[in-house]
């Protein structure tokens, strides 16, 4: 089990633990024997060794991290907590931003220079690939400024402050009010607070976030630049090497970074695209550590995770578990399985397809992981257990029964959220009602010289999508109770007789099977008689009006409930830390860096090298298949030492990606992009034994921009420290 250390039995046992030592204390040193000694010492590192272990979990808030800092410097951390987050001094926190709207990223040179994941700035590099300059195959390294590449829609944030305002968004609340009327109360007076944050000042972007449940609420101020353009990218064949083959999995030889560069105007404020603006110069930026990790090495990410669920009730992990990750998991099977079928017989369908397998695969990869790690953890059986012990001592308080409720909430709850979770699977993601929808929208708002066709239909494959109708309606049909289903659906499938057949009329009869077709409905109002158009409306008024409502109308309830357990947990559990759930918010983890056991008689040693990219080099598989120029280089030899990727227990989730990884010193030494695929269930519990995130070594990143770029001139506007 894991957090043993800081349940309420843990602090019993703390407690007897304790209360033995004090005993032979009192009976007088002189009584001590050397034994007792011992004994008192093994008593003693029994008491504080859960603790130790338990701690290597959380995301912190920055502005709270006073109250962690002298267990990050207990860890070896040489900084102060004012080095991290200042609102008044330069800190660590003014050289990370949130990178476009769900990635991490970092300064890394007084002039702006930016470092991110390749995955997070492979849209950019996309869009300015073309079969001329195929910067996606070939790389791209800007040799001066004016060849650094504008980025449209592309922004980055850096946090300004944040700020417990509790007070002044419950402001006018009362405890009679209903969850409704409290919704109400919060959203008025967070709009009022976020005026007056960003009335400062230009380029200010401000949010209200909810943190445990709304137990508390975080004003959080960005100041946003939207001039940020690409400097430089690897070849994908090392920026994604490994692909879907090794996403997710150790050992990893991935380059996964790219690179842009933030630019403000004349005054160093935020400004749209312009040639007049000149790179941005951070209040601070990193220096880049090329002294190396090892194993043990302390670690500390900076960055923006996206969403966890640390605090939810057995019922909501058995969903997750039990229901919804398995039907998902066995939908995605069938459609990755479409896609590879037809991905292997032609070049053309691979490269239409190689993004959107990346993010079928990505997702359905993870939820493997995580429900194999929630079932080898037996983690609803543990959650049972603790919600026993939490009743039992909430007898007679406001929180007694709390947990009964939600999951009697839940269990009412269920059937809609699975609905919706199996509507999103299938009918959503099918591609032709999709563009149907889209098309027709763009025709009544643009007209028909307004619709993009050639770009809805670039990467369109008719054959994928036409059997993925097949497998997932017939799979809408298994999941969702008949009396769920929407009446268009089953007097469709009555009429047709099979999915098959309702696919075949489908697909005969609809225009918007190809680009040629499509054109030909040049009217919105005809365009919307067509059969895709009629599927898309159909099982989205069916989503819209009867599954949502059912589960905006349970979720209020849920919402309270969770904030009082939430409440709860935190009057049962005294000692314990309770970080919030990630909320794309700024935070810190930090931990160390170290191997793990995936199974039995096996060990991962934390750290890969240019060695293993070479072992795992082959032409015939595309994964693997590295530039030859890096098989050039590497053939001159002394470069099978070169790092590539290291492994540490700080806790993370998507949004992580490209997260600064910093040694003791404050200096970066990694990027942090992916965790392993066994620990992925640390969304919803941390498991130290095996919780990993996964981090390119920057040392990689300077070879490969220095041996393949030949950027040096952008290694020199950094600061190495040794
Ligand atoms: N698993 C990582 C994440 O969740 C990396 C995904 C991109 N890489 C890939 N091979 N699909 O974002
Ligand atoms: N690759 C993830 C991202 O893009 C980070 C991995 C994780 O989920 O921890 O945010």
């Amino acid at each position: 089990m894991h957090r043993s250390g800081k349940t309420a039995d843990g602090e019993l046992q703390l407690f007897i633990n304790f209360a033995s030592v004090i005993k032979a204390i009192e009976q007088g040193t002189d009584k001590i024997t050397t034994i007792d000694m011992k004994k008192i010492l093994t008593i003693l590192i029994a008491a504080i060794m859960p603790l130790a272990a338990w701690a290597d979990d959380g995301m912190w808030l920055p502005s709270l991290i006073r109250e962690r800092i002298a267990d990050m410097q207990a860890k070896g951390f040489k900084l102060s907590a004012e080095d991290i987050y200042s609102v008044n001094e330069a800190s660590l926190k003014d050289a990370v931003v949130l990178f476009g709207r769900g990635c991490t990223g970092e300064l890394i040179s007084a002039e702006g220079l930016l470092i991110t994941n390749h995955h997070c700035g492979y849209g950019q590099i996309q869009r300015h690939s073309s079969v001329e300059h195929d910067y996606l195959r070939d790389g791209f390294w800007a040799m001066k400024r004016s060849e650094e590449l504008p980025c449209p829609g592309l922004s980055v944030s850096f946090l300004d402050r944040m700020e417990d305002v509790t007070e002044v968004v419950l402001r006018g609340y009362e405890k009679s009010m209903s969850e409704e009327q409290r919704d109400s109360v919060v959203r008025a007076n967070s709009k009022a607070v976020i005026a007056d944050a960003v009335r400062a000042g230009e380029g200010l972007r401000a949010s209200v976030e909810a943190l445990y449940y709304g137990n508390q609420y975080y004003l959080f101020v960005y100041r946003e630049y939207s001039d940020v353009r690409l400097v430089g990218a690897p070849p994908s064949s090392i920026g994604k090497f490994g692909g879907d083959t090794d996403n997710w999995m150790w050992p990893r030889h991935t380059g996964d970074f790219s690179m842009f560069r933030v630019y403000a105007d004349k005054d160093n404020k935020p400004a749209g695209y312009s040639e007049e603006n000149v790179p941005y110069q951070p209040k601070r930026f990193f220096k880049v550590s090329v002294a190396g990790v090892k194993e043990g090495d302390f670690t500390f990410i900076y960055g923006f995770p996206g969403s966890t669920k640390e605090y939810i009730s057995s019922a909501s992990v058995n969903y997750i578990s039990e229901i919804s990750d398995p039907a998902r998991i066995d939908i995605r099977t069938q459609r990755l399985a479409i896609q590879k079928k037809y991905m292997s017989q032609s070049q053309k369908v691979r490269i239409q397809y190689s993004s959107k397998n990346a993010s079928v695969a990505n997702a359905w990869k993870k939820w493997q992981g995580e429900v194999k790690g929630i079932r080898k953890n037996h983690v609803i059986a543990t959650k049972q257990a603790y919600e026993q012990r939490f009743e039992d001592w909430a007898k007679g308080s406001e929180y007694e029964g709390i947990t009964a409720k939600i999951a009697s909430l839940e269990a009412e709850a269920q059937p809609y959220n699975f609905a919706r979770d199996i509507y999103t699977e299938t009918a959503y993601a099918l591609e032709l009602s999709s563009m149907a929808s889209k098309i027709v929208g763009d025709l009544k708002s643009r007209g028909v010289d307004g619709v993009n066709y050639a770009a809805y239909y670039k990467d369109y494959c008719v054959d994928i999508d036409k059997e993925c109708f097949v497998a997932e309606m017939n799979a809408f049909k298994a999941y969702v109770p008949e009396e769920l289903q929407p009446e268009y659906f089953r007097t469709e499938l009555a009429r047709c007789g099979s999915v098959e057949a309702w696919a075949e009329e489908m697909f005969s009869s609809s225009a918007f099977v190809s680009e040629e077709s499509a054109k030909i409905l040049t009217e919105a109002a005809e365009a919307a008689k067509d059969p895709a158009y009629i599927f898309y409306r159909s099982m989205y008024n069916w989503y819209a009006d009867v599954i949502r409502p059912e589960i905006r109308r349970r979720s209020l309830e849920i919402d309270l409930a969770n904030r009082a357990y939430m409440r709860g947990q935190m009057a049962f559990e005294k000692e314990r830390d309770f970080f919030p759930d990630a909320n794309l918010t700024l935070r810190v983890a930090y931990g160390h860096v170290c191997g793990y056991s995936p199974a039995d008689g096996t060990y991962y040693r934390p750290v890969s090298t240019l060695k293993g990219v070479m072992e795992k080099d082959n032409p015939e598989i595309f994964d693997y298949n590295i530039p030859q120029v890096l098989r050039d280089i590497y053939a001159k030899g002394g470069f099978e030492d070169t790092p590539v990727c290291f492994l540490a227990n700080n806790h993370t989730t998507g949004g992580n990606s490209g997260s600064p990884v910093i040694n003791a010193d404050g200096n970066l030494i990694g990027l942090n992009f992916d965790r392993v695929w066994e620990g992925t269930m640390s969304d919803i519990v941390f498991d130290p034994e095996i919780c990993r995130n996964i981090s390119l070594d920057i040392r990689y990143a300077l070879f490969i921009i220095k041996e393949l770029g030949h950027a040096d001139h952008l290694i020199d506007e950094m600061v190495l420290v040794k």
